[in-house]
């Protein structure tokens, strides 16, 4: 397929997991072209690079040297996203980070500081921003339907699928609990007057040094209260699936909001939303359909939507739907949480 005038020349950083959803999302788009993938990982640049085209690199300066991109998603692990974003914003390539944006809050100032200067827009890539549960939930808050806000309980559980790959670099708290913090934050945006955290240990946090379960509960200072569950305390077998694709593996997830007046419930549970399979050599396992499902041979849902929401701010110079000072909030809260569970003790969030 040639390059039509109006297409943007899109590049992506990380070919693993998460980024070759990316790379399928972008090829699967009439108006964008994936140009370059960068992964440490030449084999995996070139698998991606041969299945959904474009160049690939092992270096994400020298792609920006040479690859003259309108876009780039970073998709790489977050403990790279500062100097990677460094690098986009000097190269002015305006850019979609996935989550968590940083590491800390010293990272998202830093990525902050260089797209200021050089007037470039970052996107933040919170994908339950996309899905439209999470977004009408919003919606119905926002109109009255809790009254005020008394409490949010938000669980997020998985089973624990290749979870060495996170070993040594990420934390329960920044590849699950972040995406709650930021729902939390989006549909109460109040004054955090404390974050405490504790963590049940088990087969997970001594194969990985990741926690298995983590409790975290927010007090806000208008009173209201928040507890998230950030958790792999799923059977693996459960959502051990192959194929077919685009079935990956079920989450036991649910945001709840509770107000004087009422409440509103998005269960996104083992018990609903998802696929189940029996067969005589796996037994029973549940699939999840979220975030990237397939509809008839192409990506539709909550990514393909974030995707499609950062190239529509590339297109006409808009402002991101998901933005820094979201991520900031979002990396206050998986912060102060990370600070509790090392102190066991309470923590006042800053930023
Ligand atoms: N939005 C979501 O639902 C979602 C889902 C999964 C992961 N993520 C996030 O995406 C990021 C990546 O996660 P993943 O699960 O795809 O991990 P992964 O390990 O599967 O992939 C990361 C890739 O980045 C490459 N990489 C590492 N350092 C690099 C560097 N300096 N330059 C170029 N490439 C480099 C690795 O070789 C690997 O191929 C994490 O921040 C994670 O939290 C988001």
């Amino acid at each position: 397929m040639g390059l039509s005038p109006r297409s943007l020349r899109v590049g992506l950083i990380g070919a693993g997991a998460i980024g070759s959803w990316h790379a399928r999302i972008v090829s699967e788009r009439p108006d964008a072209d994936l140009v370059a993938i960068c992964d440490l990982d030449a084999v995996r640049a070139e698998a991606l690079a041969a299945r959904f085209g474009g160049d690939a690199y092992t270096d994400a300066a020298a792609l920006f040297a040479s690859a003259a991109l309108d876009a780039v998603i970073l998709a790489s692990p977050e403990s790279v996203h500062v100097e990677q974003a460094l690098l986009a914003a000097a190269a002015g390539v305006p850019m979609l980070i996935e989550k968590p944006v940083a590491a800390d809050l010293a990272g998202i100032a830093a990525i902050r500081a260089a797209a200021q200067a050089a007037g470039v827009a970052v996107m933040a890539g919170h994908v339950e921003r996309f899905e439209i549960g999470s977004a009408q939930l919003k919606t119905a808050v926002d109109e009255g339907v809790c009254g005020r806000l008394v409490s949010i309980a938000a669980r997020r559980q998985f089973v624990a699928l290749e979870m060495p790959r996170f070993k040594g670099i990420s934390t329960t708290l920044r590849i699950l609990g972040v995406h709650d913090f930021d729902l939390i934050t989006w549909i109460h945006p109040v004054q955090i007057a404390e974050v405490y955290a504790a963590a049940g240990r088990g087969r997970i946090f001594e194969e990985t040094g990741l926690d298995d379960h983590v409790m975290t509960t927010i007090r806000f200072a208008d009173g209201a209260v928040a507890l998230v569950e950030s958790a792999w305390t799923l059977p693996a077998p459960y959502g051990a699936f192959q194929t077919p694709d685009g079935w990956s593996p079920a989450g036991n997830n649910r945001l709840d909001v509770f107000g004087a007046t009422g409440m509103v419930s998005n269960d996104m549970s083992l018990r609903g939303q998802q696929l189940i399979a029996f067969d005589e050599q796996s037994g029973f396992r549940a699939a999840g359909i979220r975030h990237q499902p397939l509809l008839h041979g192409r990506v539709v849902g909550a990514l393909a939507e974030e995707v499609s929401a950062f190239l529509r701010m590339v297109a006409e110079k808009s402002a991101p739907i998901v933005g820094l000072d979201d991520a900031e909030r979002a990396v206050a809260l998986t912060s102060a949480a990370e600070a509790s569970l090392a102190s066991g003790l309470p923590v006042r969030p800053t930023g």
